[in-house]
């Protein structure tokens, strides 16, 4: 009696053992599939792969400067009315600027930031010269992915006006991106509306949500 009972239970560890083996199985297989690659030899530029684990490189070593700089600010004073930042305020704006347009966390694979597609030293441009030359697309987060177009230097965004016909000189100006679809006319800004484009670009960082970056930022 013991005995038969003691194989029974022996029987169901077994048995959730092979299907604990089988399962971790098929959920790790489907977790990685293998990264499909639809072009033909000859269209990707061929220095590709070791060009963008160049720029990833890089974009990981200026955002942990900006981490060290972060850790090294003594915080700012907020004092005044109306309440601003003083003493180190422009400081910390500008070490969080430079937090999230390095933060690879912010991409789902972890391997794109904003600096990606617009690297300083190529005018906020892209950083690679194959690319600029064949592609002229970057590509996004999700390998063999790229963006529409060549990424914007947007040193000068955040001063376009909303989305506007000009008279005088009969023509429109105005609003973010290359064809200005951010036309700013909702929040009376274009940048504002502009930012909102990266994050759930399935092109770029590819999230399904708006929500998910603010959550890899946190
Ligand atoms: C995969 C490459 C890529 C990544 C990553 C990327 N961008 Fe862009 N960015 C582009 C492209 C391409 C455009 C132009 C898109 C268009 O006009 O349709 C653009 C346009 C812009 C513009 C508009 C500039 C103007 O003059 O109107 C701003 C601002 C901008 N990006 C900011 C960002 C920020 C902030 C991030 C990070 C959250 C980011 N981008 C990530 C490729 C990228």
């Amino acid at each position: 009696m013991r005995q038969a009972r003691l194989m029974a239970v022996a029987v169901a560890c077994a048995t959730i053992a092979t299907a604990t083996v089988v399962s971790t199985h098929i959920v790790h297989g489907q977790s990685s599939p293998p990264i499909y690659n639809p072009y033909p030899t000859g269209i990707l530029p061929s220095d590709i792969a070791s060009e963008e684990t160049r720029v990833q490189t890089e974009v990981a070593g200026i955002f942990k400067s900006y981490i060290t700089q972060w850790q090294a600010l003594t915080p700012p004073v907020v004092a005044g009315n109306p309440p601003i930042l003083m003493n180190t305020g422009y400081e910390a704006q500008r070490i969080l600027g430079g937090l999230l347009q390095y933060d690879l966390t912010i991409s789902p694979f972890q391997n794109r930031a904003c600096a990606s597609c617009h690297m300083p030293y190529a005018a906020f441009s892209g950083p690679i010269p194959s690319v600029n030359l064949t592609m002229i697309a970057y590509p996004g987060t999700l390998p063999y992915r790229a963006g529409k177009r060549t990424a914007q230097r947007y040193t000068y965004s955040h001063t376009f006006p909303v989305l506007g016909y000009n008279k005088t000189q009969a023509a429109f100006f105005g609003g973010n991106f290359w064809d200005s679809r951010a036309t700013g006319y909702k929040l009376q800004a274009p940048d504002a509306e502009q930012a909102q484009g990266p994050p759930v670009d399935p092109l770029e960082m590819g999230f399904p949500d708006i929500a998910c970056i603010a959550y890899r930022i946190s």
